[in-house]
């Protein structure tokens, strides 16, 4: 398919049942199909949305583009679950209205009374193709039914260019707020903050910008998300353009967070607020969406992908995953991301491993691996691996050093070259150092110390990719994982 613009925005109802069959066939034989990461049924995925607790029960949207591989007409698909873990489909919100032609942008959720209030961006292109966004609002009922509010509740300030989207609903203090990222006339990244006037969610009053670094944020602030852990404010959220003096990444876009004191109404200022920390030290990880759900937790997911990259399975007519639930917590202003405990749910049989360069254990590719790499050693892993050992994801664990490489450069199909093929992260020296490695299929996240440092990413295994050994004798243990798609 050549993906014109006009062929990318025309509306859903014009593609034939055809095309939608042919497409659900390549996508259902792409071997690269996950066994329980969330995944696009066809076309692509990207930013979760609406990620809220309503009715009794979890609901999480993603954008979604379901007609090929590319960022096209975006709906918020949604999925509802008992446990975080089994997803099921339920009614999607569409681009079908005057504020929303060209994409139901990303957004957030919050439950108000008996129904649960969506926020989201409409994304609207006139015939110049010059773009308004609005924020909109729609309503899902307990029913399942979702009614959009006819009119915009908050227009394009004019501070800032068409690049003002992704708000936020959060409560504080019993106030409703929202945030907003934008990019102001210098071109320069932006937070806008807003609060409902006498939580009414169609009075909607600006309150200034949120302060929370003195650093420079490149061109455009995309997702931002603000939660509290124990009272203390954490900022999520997605610089574009920030250059890598003021932190150092290497993805083409960064997904990073600061850790607060506390969160000012009035001046809308994060107090203390740490450096800027890129939250995921992987490959493939953005527009994290964080919620503070009403069981205390705090919880997290991310889209593992990112914007402007080709990926393998574009081939096979879809594109990106979720990543697993993740709960936050702060230790020492350390934000840790480790999945939920319910995610437990989907061990089989524990297997007791002893890796080594001669045992080479084949898996099904879809497991839990839990290791501790004792302190002052150094241990190279192979996951992925195919049994002559010239491909495979490598895994080093220098515990001497604390530090913690991922090298996909024969992982498999290669894509993303240019942004480099090895990604380090750091923790303490002189340590031992505790590994979990959720595998599925084609996306590995390594949770590092519990989550101190995370690192996700997707890899494209070619044939005999299923191998687990270590260069220097190691026990591990392996829970295979089920399938829950
Ligand atoms: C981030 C993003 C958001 C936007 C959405 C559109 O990946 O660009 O800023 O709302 O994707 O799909």
């Amino acid at each position: 398919t050549n993906w014109t613009r006009q062929l990318r925005y025309q509306p859903y109802s014009d593609w034939s049942i055809d095309y939608q069959q042919q497409l659900l066939n390549r996508v259902q034989n792409s071997p690269y199909r996950l066994n329980y990461h969330i995944q696009p049924d066809t076309g692509l995925l990207n930013d979760p949305n609406g990620f809220s607790y309503f009715n009794h029960q979890w609901h999480l949207f993603y954008q979604n583009y379901p007609m090929g591989p590319v960022h096209g007409l975006k709906s918020w698909h949604h999925l509802i679950s008992d446990d975080l873990i089994n997803w099921r489909k339920a009614t999607p919100l569409l681009p079908d209205g005057n504020f929303d032609s060209h994409g139901a942008y990303s957004g957030s959720a919050l439950p108000i009374n008996d129904r649960l209030f969506l926020f989201y961006t409409g994304n609207v292109r006139n015939s110049d193709w010059k773009r308004s966004p609005f924020q909109n609002g729609a309503w899902l009922s307990q029913a399942g039914t979702i009614s959009k509010i006819s009119e915009p509740l908050i227009k394009q300030p004019r501070h800032y260019t068409d690049h003002f989207r992704d708000p936020m609903i959060f409560k504080y203090q019993d106030q409703i707020m929202a945030l907003i990222g934008a990019q102001d006339n210098n071109k320069i990244g932006k937070i806008a903050v807003f609060k409902a006037d006498h939580n009414n969610i169609n009075d909607w009053r600006p309150l200034g910008e949120l302060t929370f670094t003195s650093e420079k944020l490149g061109y455009m602030i995309e997702c931002p998300n603000l939660i509290f852990i124990n009272h203390q404010p954490v900022l999520i959220f997605c610089p574009q353009g920030l250059t890598s003096e003021v932190i150092s990444y290497q993805n083409i876009y960064p997904n990073m967070y600061v850790v607060g004191h506390s969160f000012e109404l009035n001046t809308t200022t994060i107090t203390q607020p740490s450096e800027l920390t890129n939250l995921d030290d992987g490959f493939d990880c953005y527009a994290t969406q964080a919620f503070n759900a009403p069981d205390g937790r705090a919880l997290a997911v991310s889209w593992l992908g990112l914007p402007e990259i080709e990926y393998p399975t574009d081939k096979d007519g879809w594109a990106h995953c979720l990543s697993l639930v993740k709960e936050l917590t702060l230790h020492d202003n350390q934000l840790y991301q480790y999945p939920v405990e319910e995610t437990k749910a989907l061990r089989q049989t524990k297997q007791i491993l002893s890796l080594s360069k001669q045992s080479i254990i084949p898996t099904t590719n879809a497991y839990e691996l839990e290791l501790e790499v004792p302190a002052n050693t150094s241990q190279t892993l192979h996951v992925f691996s195919n049994p002559s050992k010239s491909n495979g994801l490598v895994l080093t664990i220098d515990t001497t050093n604390g530090k913690i490489t991922m090298d996909r450069s024969n992982a498999g199909v290669s894509f993303g070259q240019q942004y480099g093929q090895i990604r380090t992260t750091n923790v303490q020296p002189h340590h031992p150092i505790h590994i979990n490695l959720f595998a599925d299929q084609s996306v590995v996240e390594l949770y590092i110390n519990h989550g101190a440092k995370v690192m996700s990413s997707r890899l494209f295994p070619t044939e005999n990719q299923n191998i687990i050994w270590a260069e220097i004798p190691q026990k591990a243990q392996l829970w295979p994982l089920s399938k829950v798609n």
